[in-house]
């Protein structure tokens, strides 16, 4: 009888851990990610209506390891701010991941969100896809097909999307608190 109980409790104690996170470890707002993603964001958050820890956790990803800054944002430092001319760092806010830097033809796109709130326009399931697999699913021009989509170029998808799904999401978050543009 004692053991049956502790068995069941074991499983749902298990299910219950998967449910919440999905297979990977949970997210603690004390998670020393979280707490320097919000040190470290150069915009002010609308955390409204948002899972905090992922938001801080998304701001670390994009600000201190993914470089989306650098490609996204035209130009990526303010005037006086650039690093790499001995500047004391200070990122372009006006233009924070709103697009527009030129790769060749390649020109990079706006993260910041849509009308409706949604990061580059694309839903949570769009923007996990995009990141995994590269396709271009706002076919924008010029259009590099591979034999069944069109992909994104420059953009280092072939890095991002070995993530988590719980990092992907923490990126996704994040963009969803920045400011439109
Ligand atoms: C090396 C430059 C570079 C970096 C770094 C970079 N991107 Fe990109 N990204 C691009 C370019 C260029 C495009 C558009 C490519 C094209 O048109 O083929 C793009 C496209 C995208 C798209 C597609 C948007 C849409 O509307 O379909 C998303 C989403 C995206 N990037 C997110 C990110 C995120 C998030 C990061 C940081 C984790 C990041 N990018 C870092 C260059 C970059």
């Amino acid at each position: 009888m004692f053991k049956k109980t502790l068995m069941i409790t074991g499983v749902l104690g298990l299910a219950v851990a998967l449910g919440q996170s999905g297979g990977e470890s949970p997210l603690s707002p004390g998670d020393s990610r979280v707490m320097r993603g919000f040190a470290i964001t150069p915009v002010p958050l609308n955390l409204t209506g948002k899972n905090r820890a992922l938001v801080g956790l998304g701001s670390y990803l994009v600000n201190a390891a993914g470089g989306c800054n650098d490609c996204h944002t035209n130009p990526p430092y303010a005037e006086g701010g650039n690093p790499h001319l001995g500047q004391p760092k200070q990122v372009n806010t006006a233009g924070y991941l709103a697009g527009g830097v030129a790769f060749g033809p390649f020109i990079s796109r706006n993260l910041t969100p849509d009308q409706n709130g949604l990061p580059a326009g694309l839903t949570l399931d769009q923007f996990v896809h995009v990141m995994r697999t590269g396709e271009d699913i706002d076919k924008d021009p010029p259009q590099v097909p591979s034999p069944d989509k069109d992909l994104l170029q420059v953009m280092p998808w072939p890095v991002y999307q070995d993530l988590t799904d719980q990092d992907l999401k923490a990126i996704y978050e994040y963009l969803r608190a920045i400011p439109s543009r």
